[in-house]
């Protein structure tokens, strides 16, 4: 057979002319996305072909379409610092998500609670069905304090996406006793933190917040120098602790707490507290939101599951529709790199009144279907 010279057919000027368009035309174009599975680890587009950015993120139902909150990260190690605000996405299918900005934007002004440089972890969004607004709770740092401060704030706004409107940061049930506080608890003593903090509040790190089926709202947050997970029920609005909480999970260190409810029992997952790197994550189930909580060990299984695949809890949602179907989301830390950090979403399992996580490359939500 003949062989086709191209040097002919196209002068050498040409044909490198062609190529250098092509590489261009390549890499200017937005990557299209019209995703029909979940990757988990693998970097997520979002509809304008950027990785989408909403770390330590949880998700707000309403109206029929998703929004994905998160950290805004930027890149290198400055990057784990609220450099930009909370990141909102938007989604119909979950699979596909649009950019619809900086929900929550960090303060230029230096004296401001979120001011820029501030740390803001975990951002997560309820709807206050008595109100009609939308109320964003997350964990706050003040800037230049590392993880001193612990506090909590609060954002309202009346769309879904935002614009959210700062309205206070604090440090939870000042002045108030949990309802399951021993006569011991009260008296101060070394470590005692729930002592130490009665007055001015107690501290509040990780955090997730759970609307139950009665519309009553509760902040589950990592507190006593990570230590004791509280779990505190809000004021009718949700804008505000009510003044009952409950101490769970003493002395055991867990964070990045998750909670959800199925056929009428109450599951937590969360991880134990080692920075940025991952380790094996916990659950527990509950009959009432109140307890008693029983631990039932780390629901991943598999390969990496000690590490639980290198990721850390964050959110779990109930996929409306959908029976029996809750996606477990978390956080693959990039703690040098942080923009880089990726999502881990995988499908939970029940199994004898224990949760059970397995790893999967690809998957979509018909897997859901085959568990009927
Ligand atoms: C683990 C927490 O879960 C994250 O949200 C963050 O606070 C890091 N620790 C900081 O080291």
């Amino acid at each position: 057979m003949q062989k086709i010279n191209i040097y002919k057919i196209f002068p050498s000027g040409i044909f490198a002319m062609i190529i250098v368009l092509f590489i261009f035309t390549c890499s200017a174009a937005p990557q299209q996305t019209n995703y029909k599975s979940f990757y988990p680890g693998q970097i997520w587009l979002d509809t304008n072909g950027k990785p989408i950015n909403a770390h330590g993120g949880g998700i707000l139902y309403y109206d029929s379409v998703y929004y994905w909150f998160g950290e805004h990260k930027i890149a290198g190690p400055a990057g784990n610092k609220a450099m930009v605000g909370v990141h909102v996405y938007s989604s119909s299918d979950l699979f596909n998500w649009e950019d619809m900005g900086i929900a929550l934007p960090i303060s230029d002004d230096s004296t401001n609670d979120i001011a820029k440089g501030c740390v803001l972890e975990r951002p997560k969004v309820i709807y206050n069905k008595m109100t009609g607004k939308f109320i964003m709770w997350f964990h706050l740092e003040l800037k230049s304090q590392g993880y001193a401060s612990a506090r909590t704030c609060v954002a309202v706004s009346d769309s879904p996406a935002g614009p959210y409107k700062y309205l206070y940061s604090f440090r939870p049930d000042a002045g108030e006793w949990p309802i399951n506080v021993t006569e011991e608890d009260k008296i101060a003593a070394k470590d005692n933190y729930l002592e130490r903090d009665f007055e001015g509040g107690q501290m509040s790190r990780d955090m997730t917040l759970y609307v139950d089926s009665d519309g009553e709202a509760y902040h589950i947050y990592t507190s006593e120098e990570n230590r004791t997970t509280h779990i505190s029920q809000l004021t009718s609005d949700y804008l505000k602790p009510g003044g009952k909480y409950m101490r769970v999970f003493i002395n055991r260190n867990m964070e990045a707490p998750a909670v959800f409810k199925h056929d009428d029992k109450y599951y937590y997952i969360g991880s134990g507290t080692t920075g940025w790197d991952p380790n094996a994550a916990r659950s527990a189930s509950a009959p009432s939101i109140w307890g008693p909580w029983k631990e039932l060990g780390n629901p991943c299984v598999g390969d990496d599951s000690a590490l639980t695949f290198h990721s850390q809890s964050t959110f779990i949602l109930k996929v409306p529709g959908k029976e029996n179907a809750y996606i477990f989301m978390a956080d693959r830390w990039k703690p040098q790199n942080p923009i880089d950090g990726r999502y881990i979403w995988l499908p939970i399992q029940f199994n004898d009144g224990k949760l059970v996580i397995e790893w999967k490359d690809e998957w979509d939500l018909g897997w859901f279907d085959g568990l009927k």
